[in-house]
């Protein structure tokens, strides 16, 4: 009996290896992560599991349609009516579109504020739930035509009075160190799912085509304590404070030791996901013509601080910690430094002093 059920075994992995492709039968998918996380929560109630697998949706249904964008262009499809009618749309829209109706029918969330749009959307009674989803369905919009990375960033907040209908601003205006989760999707060589809880810490998870889900192949990532790279838009040279040349000017000088290598692909996502796997420092500082910077603050600049923190890095405005900033409008701007821990560090210092010399 034993001898039969090891031979049908051993037959099954046989099977499983026959097209040389190695399955593994016992995956940590995404939902799998997450209703393990459910379970150390003896309270929960299943709610962030459903909300997650809805935003899961988005991202897989988004990464589809970046990953056809290219095509569609090529045959100036954009724009256009296809053959049912249906209008082409852009993918940024479509994204948008995307985020906002699975949110709504998951039935978890009572407000999305998304980049796409200038007011909070507020879910009707009928779907309500007790979340706050701020998220930038589509970031990186210069390079989608270019076929450069991209990618998605969301935040979550629990409102504050569970059991009462609706939501007051103070359950969205309020610092991203009350957020209860914060992710990214990024759409490079491959569709990565990055996702930071408090009490799973940063996992990453690789979408797998051919069975369609998330795996988890980056458990528990660490931001190195200090790296070799710098990531800024040097086009604004000119237009940076003493404090934030000079700490690029002296990364770039071999007379303050080994010169940094100079990456910055345009997309956030992608700048901060390297900046994570091979540590040093991304910044998008304050300039005269933008005194806040340019990324947003409740779907850019919290998301990425609140993974940051949990992976062990540093993410500031430059005077305070992003995550202690109190927002007052939901599209408001925050200048942002943000990296491993010793360089974040090292980038202040250099700031403060020529602060205090001039
Ligand atoms: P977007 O939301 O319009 O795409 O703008 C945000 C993007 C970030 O992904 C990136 O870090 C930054 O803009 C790049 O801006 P710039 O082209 O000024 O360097
Ligand atoms: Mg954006």
């Amino acid at each position: 009996m034993a001898e039969a059920k090891k031979q049908s075994n051993e037959s099954l992995s046989r099977d499983l290896n026959v097209s040389k492709m190695v399955i593994d039968t016992d995956c940590m998918t995404l939902p799998r992560f997450i209703l393990k996380l459910q379970k150390q929560v003896p309270q929960a109630t299943g709610e962030f599991t459903h909300l997650m697998v809805s935003i899961q949706s988005a991202v897989k249904a988004v990464s589809a349609a970046v990953r056809k964008a290219g095509i569609a262009s090529l045959h100036g499809l954009v724009g256009t009516s296809n053959v049912q009618g249906e209008e082409v749309k852009k993918l940024d829209l479509l994204a948008n579109e995307l985020f906002i109706n699975m949110l709504r029918s998951s039935y978890t969330t009572c407000a999305l504020i998304s980049e796409e749009n200038e007011h909070l959307i507020q879910i009707g009674d009928k779907y309500s739930g007790k979340y706050i989803v701020c998220f930038d369905p589509l970031d990186g919009s210069s390079n989608i035509d270019c076929l450069v990375s991209i990618g998605s960033i969301f935040a979550i907040y629990k409102k504050h009075h569970e059991e009462e209908k609706g939501f007051k601003p103070d359950d969205y205006l309020r610092p991203g160190r009350q957020l209860v989760a914060a992710g990214y999707a990024l759409y490079g060589s491959a569709t990565m799912l990055v996702l930071a809880t408090d009490i799973g810490g940063v996992n990453g998870f690789i979408l797998d085509p051919t069975v369609g889900e998330f795996i988890l192949t980056e458990p528990d990532m660490k931001i190195p304590r200090k790296g070799k790279i710098y990531s800024v838009n040097e086009g604004y040279t000119h237009q940076w404070s003493k404090g934030i040349a000079q700490y690029v000017a002296d990364k770039k000088d071999p007379a303050k030791g080994k010169p940094y290598a100079a990456r910055y692909v345009g997309s956030m996502v992608a700048d901060v996901h390297r900046t994570i796997k091979y540590g040093g420092i991304f910044l998008y500082p304050a300039t005269k013509d933008a005194p806040n910077g340019k990324l947003r603050l409740l779907y850019e600049a919290n998301p990425m601080a609140y993974i940051i923190e949990r992976a062990g890095g540093m993410a500031s405005t430059g005077k305070i910690a992003i995550l202690d900033v109190v927002p007052t409008k939901i599209h408001e701007r925050v200048p942002v430094i943000l990296g491993s821990a010793l360089d974040v560090q090292e980038c202040l210092e250099t700031s403060e002093k020529c602060e205090t010399n001039n």
